[in-house]
């Protein structure tokens, strides 16, 4: 099925000012279901969840399991248990890094292309626990062997922390294989999955990890909201990262006792209209599809990616068309990523993102280029014309370099 893209268009009004909106992998645009989703919560039922008896509070409490429910569906997680809503995905990773119960010597292990979200947090606990941080390394085209994974996981690793569609090289690592060599030395899996969860069908179920995070702005939802999946015997030996209202069975001057997950896990009033929002956008998102929505992708992404090629002084980062999602990173010899990206932005209205995209071990150590990159992503609103503008003013600016 081929998406209607027009039609799905007319759902983005901030389109119809003018601009070409390719930073879709730092943050997508909401469409106008979603808002009015969040807007009905704070008009006809707004009231706080689970602490009331009233009917507002049934409501906002009703439509925020629904909303657990319909993320439950989209992942083919197991149980409603196994979603844990957080701020972002960024708080899911702490989550675990806080919540595992770790030992001097456990090992970690993690790649080089991954953002600063999936890799300080790991790069921590090495400094305050003992923990050893074991580093896969990727090529220049992101691709990562699994021999090396097969090298770096060992009976000593606790856990395998790696992203599953990289930020800048827009690479998808084969993740489903990682699961199966972690698995084999008895560590747990988390999957960042930030950048492939908006963009293609994915599944826990088939993936077989143990933990999976995203968040819901860079999917059509609001900021503020996010997931932390745990696979329910993982959660076992997990703690919360916090607690407080919302997270115990009991408490009494001589201790507490806490509330089973989910709600154990999300201490004090959650984001409840964007929560709601979250589960409206990815309604929108099934709707489309996730499959016509990736192979949409796809297509301008073999757009983007030939076109940008064949301009001269200009570089791309990362594996070709074929092996990648919808992120092109790439810059233009002579001239640093920022100076490109505002001159795309004063000439055309073109957003796009500049720098290092949280992936500064990748710039420096893998791509070799300190100074960052420019990256334009997108999504199922972008259409050829857009890719085509982009191209014709990069080649205006290499020309201006001759
Ligand atoms: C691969 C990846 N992981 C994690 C994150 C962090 O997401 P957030 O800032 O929403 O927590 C991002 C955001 O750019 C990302 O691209």
């Amino acid at each position: 099925m081929m998406l209607r893209v027009d039609r799905i268009r007319k759902d983005f009004p901030i389109l119809d000012t003018g601009i070409i909106y390719l930073d879709n992998a730092a943050s997508s645009l909401t469409p106008e279901p979603v808002i009015e989703r969040m807007l009905s919560f704070y008009r006809e039922y707004r009231a706080n969840v689970e602490r009331g008896v009233h009917r507002l509070s049934q409501r906002a409490t009703h439509e925020m399991e629904e909303a657990r429910r319909e993320i439950q569906r989209f992942i083919s997680a197991s149980a409603r248990e196994e979603i844990i809503f957080t701020k972002n995905a960024t708080e899911g990773i702490n989550a675990v890094a806080r919540g595992l119960r770790w030992k001097r010597g456990d090992h970690i292990v993690t790649t080089l292309i991954e953002h600063h979200s999936n890799f300080i947090p790991w790069q921590r606990l090495a400094q305050d626990c003992g923990v050893r941080l074991v580093l896969v390394r990727a090529s220049r085209e992101g691709e990562i062997s699994l021999d090396d994974f097969e090298r770096a996981v060992s009976d000593q690793t606790k856990l395998v922390a790696v992203t599953h569609v990289s930020n800048v090289l827009g690479c998808v690592l084969p993740v489903k294989e990682v699961v199966r060599i972690a698995h084999e030395h008895g560590a747990l899996v988390l999957v960042d999955g930030a950048q492939s969860v908006p963009h293609m069908p994915v599944s826990v179920r088939k993936l077989g990890c143990d933990f999976l995070v995203f968040s819901g702005h860079k999917m059509l939802g609001p900021t503020g909201v996010g997931v932390l999946y745990a696979r329910a015997d993982a959660l076992a030996e997990l703690d919360p990262l916090a607690i407080g209202g919302g997270t115990i069975d009991e408490v009494s001057s001589k201790g507490y006792k806490l509330a089973k997950p989910p709600e154990g896990f999300e201490a004090g009033t959650p984001p409840i209209a964007e929560t709601i929002g979250l589960a409206e956008a990815v309604r929108y998102l099934r709707t489309h599809g996730m499959t016509a929505i990736a192979a949409h992708e796809r297509k301008l992404t073999r757009e983007l990616y030939d076109g940008l090629s064949s301009i001269e002084r200009v570089e791309i980062y990362g594996p070709p068309p074929s092996k990648r999602t919808g992120i092109v990173a790439f810059n233009v010899e002579g001239l640093g990523p920022h100076d490109v990206a505002a001159t795309l932005d004063n000439a055309a209205k073109i957003m796009v993102r500049s720098g290092h995209h949280c992936a500064m071990p990748l710039h420096r150590e893998v791509l070799n280029r300190p100074q960052g990159s420019v990256r334009a992503s997108v999504y199922l609103y972008n259409k050829k014309e857009e890719i085509e503008r982009l191209i014709s003013v990069v080649e205006e600016i290499s020309r201006s370099l001759a």
